[in-house]
């Protein structure tokens, strides 16, 4: 294999939201955690793998003292959104004003699992920004503070999302072709 064009890719159906707008959703959002976050102990904590696009731009965004953690985790597929923690952060929470920054969320049960481990170290405050939210699907009752944009239904790759591991480096938001998730 030469090259690779995505836009050649028969998998992908179409752009959902192209690089540009997504660069301006993230400025957006980092204004605003700019604005909210002015004089707290801001700590980043972002999962990996999916976060990883998002967190690098996002927090070239935020124009305030900070810090960044990753955590990983590995879902136990019994659909109660139950995770295995992986890869834990290397720092404290203690007493910081966390901020848990994730690619997408979709039923949120991930999302209100990772919440509830990670209020027992006791954060001075735990916020949440998602740049992608698959509303209609949510299961956990979750407020969401920071949302870049609402999406529909459907499942899609690229800004740090993935097909069983690929297309996360893809600069855009893609939807694939009915079919193609088997
Ligand atoms: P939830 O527990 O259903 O909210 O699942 C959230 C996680 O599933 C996200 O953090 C993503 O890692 C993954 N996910 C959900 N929807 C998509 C999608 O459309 N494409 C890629 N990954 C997704
Ligand atoms: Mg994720």
């Amino acid at each position: 294999m030469k090259g690779y064009h995505a836009f050649h890719d028969p998998a992908l159906e179409g752009v959902m939201y192209s690089s540009e707008e997504i660069a301006e959703i993230v400025a957006r959002l980092g204004s605003q955690i700019t604005a909210d976050y002015q004089g707290r102990d801001l700590a980043l904590v972002t999962v990996l793998r999916g976060g990883f696009v998002f967190i690098a731009d996002l927090c070239r965004a935020i124009d305030l003292p900070l810090t960044l953690d990753f955590l990983a985790i590995s879902a136990y597929g019994d659909g109660g959104g139950a995770v295995r923690i992986t890869k834990d952060l290397d720092d404290s929470i203690a007493g910081r004003d966390v901020l848990v920054v994730e690619d997408i969320i979709d039923t949120g049960l991930t999302l209100n699992y990772l919440l509830g481990v990670l209020r027992q170290r006791r954060p001075a405050s735990i916020a949440v920004c998602a740049l992608f939210d698959k509303d209609v699907r949510r299961i956990a009752d979750l407020a969401i503070d920071y949302v870049g944009t609402r999406i529909p239904d459907r499942f899609v790759v690229g800004y740090g999302m993935d097909l069983g591991g690929r297309y996360r480096n893809l600069p855009f938001l893609a939807t694939l072709h009915d079919g193609v998730m088997g």
